[in-house]
């Protein structure tokens, strides 16, 4: 794609001409709250982002719009009219707009094993951002999550490496139009293109719980605070030897690479006593050299200030390391002025921001940023459209595993009462972190339907109570549904040392029993769960993940329009004994479910 393109040349000019602040202003990522778009051109800012929930008011997809272009105007405006990137976490869709197409996270999308669907997905999500003048997702992420307490585990495909190379990659060639069937266009020149960030290099899915700590092995309290003590998984020490990491962790970068990938998002895990960030072999030896990206790569939100205490010495080892793009996030003044300083003293050498200039030019060449800044005005009609639902209410569909059956399914035609309890008119539950806000949000405050809403359209006779108390007139159901759901949640927050089920939900569970022939069990959760005691009271269970804003894709499976066909891209636990994943592979004890299961 990149060999015998006009590219280069024009990569050397712009470089040639450039003055230390401009390229620095270019490996420099702001918070879109911190910075105006005066600033954006005063020091000619390479991207601007919004982090989960950063939205403009009002959270219009116009308004998204008049907001980027605002900064983009800004970036034109400069001498050198080098456009800035803008980039959000469009992780299951465009999901921090209000009325964007929501999807199932990946872990749902793991449990579809289809490469196409996987990349149609990204191909609406892709359109959806360009409406609004968006040209870089946060996405995919290729975490193999290792251990199911992890609060980003719903963020990865699957527990298997392979399933998440294959799928990984299915959803870059979708966002970047890059062809192989998959998508409709030719790759990431075209205008409907988005340059994906394949996410977080490396072993994201395998630190371990209570792996001390956030900040490395370096860490002490009396340096960092005590509260940034590390309780769970997240941002923690990643678990295994090279030969583990390259086996379990690295494949799915190969492959993304070679679908394509022209930026990679670094960890903010540990590994060998430093942070990923720090890691001049795993960043410029094994990724530049030795598997030749030619990409450039960027730091998570605010992550080189785990490096060390002292910026100056935090930002030098980052970009020595070979860190092209720092997202700040927010003082960029201050990492402007230590990075100049570093240049200026020599420790970090010219040569150097050469080269993280160069990649960053070349990428941004490569997209249709220079071409098309704007993005696509026209296509802000087709946020949320029946047509991009349609695809995402596929994707439910795809994704719902039938854990239990007995003679549950296929429904009889004719029921005279369905007794629906739970979560089932919540479309924030629905839905899960990364959406409107960084860690979602309980209720119906967005456009889409909820499983309650899409079981009234298909008329049937459903009373519906939350907590599962119905008239003792009404007598027994035909069928009884509940909904259990996992509070949304995003990265650490998610983080949760016990996975049982909690005794409420399995007292909601235990009313319904008794008030319904039939009793279907359906789980929105991030993960698997300890569902044994709900499991054995229930006739059919269904772990559907978090399916997004269609649920009519469930309903489409209930009423049997379409066969369930989701299969488990995680090992089900069977007790806390089983998490994790190496606890697993040690147990005499089979999972409750193995990886790939479905009825
Ligand atoms: C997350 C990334 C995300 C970034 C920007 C970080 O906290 O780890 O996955 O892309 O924030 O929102
Ligand atoms: C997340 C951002 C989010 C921010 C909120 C970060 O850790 O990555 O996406 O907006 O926290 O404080």
């Amino acid at each position: 794609m990149t060999s015998t393109n006009p590219i280069e040349p024009r990569v050397e000019s712009l470089l040639s001409s450039m003055s230390l602040a401009e390229k620095i202003g270019q490996m420099t990522q702001v918070e879109k709250n911190s910075i105006t778009p005066d600033d954006v051109a005063t020091y000619f800012i390479g991207s601007v982002l919004s982090g989960g929930g950063g939205y403009p008011t009002p959270n219009t997809p116009e308004e998204w719009r008049n907001m980027v272009t605002g900064f983009q105007k800004a970036a034109l405006s400069t001498r050198l009219g080098i456009p800035m990137m803008y980039g959000v976490d469009a992780v299951h869709g465009n999901n921090n707009v209000i009325g964007a197409t929501i999807f199932p996270h990946n872990i749902g999308l793991g449990a579809t094993r289809d490469r196409e669907l996987v990349a149609k997905t990204a191909r609406v999500t892709a359109l959806e951002m360009l409406a609004s003048g968006i040209h870089w997702d946060f996405a995919p992420c290729v975490a193999v999550p290792q251990d199911i307490r992890w609060g980003r585990t719903y963020e990865g495909f699957g527990q298997d490496t392979k399933l998440v190379s294959q799928l990984g990659s299915a959803y870059l060639l979708g966002l970047q139009n890059a062809g192989e069937g998959l998508s409709d266009a030719d790759g990431l020149s075209d205008a409907h293109s988005v340059l994906g960030s394949v996410k977080h290099y490396i072993g994201d899915g395998g630190a371990g719980w209570e792996s001390i700590s956030r900040f490395g092995a370096d860490w002490a309290p009396e340096l960092w605070g005590e509260a940034t003590r590390a309780v769970g998984i997240d941002q923690g020490i990643t678990v295994g030897d090279e030969a583990f990491i390259r086996e379990v962790f690295l494949p799915p970068y190969i492959e993304a690479i070679a679908a394509g990938a022209r930026n990679i998002m670094i960890s903010y895990t540990s590994w060998g006593g430093l942070k990923m960030h720090a890691q001049k072999y795993l960043l410029t030896d094994v990724l530049k050299t030795e598997l030749g990206f030619t990409g450039f790569l960027v730091t998570d939100w605010n992550a080189i200030s785990q490096i060390h205490a002292d910026a100056f010495t935090a930002i030098v080892t980052s970009i020595n390391a070979g860190l092209d793009m720092v997202m700040v996030p927010f003082d960029y003044k201050t990492f402007i002025e230590l990075l100049t300083r570093a240049v200026e003293n020599g420790v970090v050498a010219m040569s150097r921001i050469d080269d993280a200039v160069r990649r960053i030019l070349r990428v941004k060449l490569e997209t249709c940023l220079f071409t098309h800044p704007f993005g696509d005005e026209s296509l802000l009609n087709r946020v949320g459209s029946p047509e991009h639902r349609a695809i995402a209410r596929e994707a439910v569909r795809r994704s719902l595993v039938l854990l239990k059956n007995e003679q549950v399914f296929p429904l009889p035609k004719q029921m005279s009462s369905i007794f629906v309890a739970g979560t089932a008119d919540d479309l924030g539950a629905q839905c899960g972190g990364w959406t409107i806000e960084w860690q979602g949000k309980k209720g119906n405050h967005m456009p889409g339907t909820t499983l309650l809403q899409a079981l009234q359209q298909a008329s049937v006779p459903v009373q519906y109570s939350a907590t599962g108390e119905f008239p003792d007139n009404a007598g027994l159901a035909d069928l009884g549904i509940v909904v259990l759901a996992e509070p949304p949640y995003a990265e650490g927050v998610g983080d949760r040392e016990n996975l049982c089920l909690t005794a409420e939900e399995i007292a909601l569970v235990h009313r319904l029993r008794g008030r319904c022939e039939k009793l279907l069990v359906i789980l929105y959760s991030g993960r698997p769960l300890i569902i044994n005691e709900a499991l054995s009271m229930a006739d059919a269970f269904i772990a559907a993940w978090l399916p997004g804003s269609e649920g009519e894709g469930i309903t489409d499976v209930l009423f049997g329009e379409y066969p369930f066909s989701g299969k488990l891209s995680f090992a089900w636990p069977r007790s806390m004994a089983h998490v994790p994943y190496s606890a697993l592979q040690k147990s005499p004890e089979p999972p409750l479910f193995p990886i790939g299961f479905g009825l």
